[in-house]
C-alpha cells in the first residue's frame, strides 16, 4: 500500500469529468491496489471521502467512511465503503446547510447546501451491485465525492448556491449536467499506468 499524492485545487484533473471504470477492470490488481492506496491515503490525511480525480486518476471511483475523525469530530460513524461508478438520486426536496472541507483545498471550510436524503447506486470493490439510502452527513459526503467525479469542487458549489441555487438534476439518473471543459485532455492515464 502507498500514500498517494493528493491533487490540490488548480490542478486540471479536479476540473474534468471522470470516466466510468469498466466493470471488468474492477478486479484487476492495479484497480484493487489503487482502492487500497486510496483508503490508506484517506486515513493518512483524516479524510472522510476521497475520489479518483483527487489522486490523479480520472475514473469514477470513490472511497469514504468515518471512524473517530479529528477533522470532523462530531460526525457519525460510517463504515469504510468503496463505490465504483456511483449514481446518486435525491429523495424528497429537503436540503441542509452544513460545513464541509476537502483534502484538495486544505485549511478551508465552507457552508454548502446539500440534499438531506438520497439513494445511492453503485458497484462495490468486488463488482457487486450496491443500492442503499443515505441521509445527513452520509448523504453530504456522497454528494461531495460525486461532485469530484463530475469535475466540481465544493467551493464552486458553495459559490453557485449563493448565486443561483444548486444545479438541476435529472430525475432518472440523478446525474447533473456537466459542461465539457476545453482544458480537459481527452483521456487521463488508465488505472495502474
Ligand atoms: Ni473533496
Amino acid at each position: 500500500m502507498a500514500i498517494l499524492k493528493v491533487a490540490r485545487i488548480g490542478h486540471p484533473v479536479l476540473r474534468c469529468p471522470a470516466e466510468p471504470l469498466p466493470r471488468e477492470e474492477i478486479a484487476a490488481p492495479a484497480t484493487q491496489r489503487l482502492i487500497d492506496d486510496m483508503l490508506e491515503t484517506m486515513a493518512e490525511y483524516d479524510g472522510v471521502g476521497l475520489a479518483g480525480p483527487q489522486v490523479h486518476v480520472s475514473r469514477r471511483l470513490v472511497v469514504y467512511g468515518v471512524a473517530a475523525n479529528r477533522r470532523y469530530p462530531d460526525a457519525p460513524a460510517i463504515p469504510l465503503t468503496v463505490l465504483v461508478n456511483p449514481r446518486i438520486t435525491p429523495v424528497g426536496d429537503e436540503r441542509e446547510d452544513d460545513m464541509e472541507g476537502c483534502l484538495s483545498i486544505p485549511e478551508l471550510r465552507g457552508t454548502v447546501p446539500r440534499w438531506a436524503r438520497l439513494e445511492v447506486e453503485a458497484l462495490g470493490r468486488n463488482g457487486e451491485p450496491l443500492r442503499y439510502p443515505a441521509e445527513g452527513f452520509h448523504a453530504r459526503i456522497l454528494q461531495h465525492e460525486v461532485d469530484h467525479l463530475d469535475g466540481k469542487v465544493y467551493r464552486a458549489a458553495a459559490l453557485r448556491s449563493q448565486t443561483r441555487g444548486l444545479s438541476v438534476r435529472d430525475g432518472r439518473s440523478g446525474a447533473r449536467s456537466v459542461r465539457a471543459r476545453s482544458a480537459c485532455p481527452r483521456r487521463f492515464p488508465a488505472v495502474g499506468s
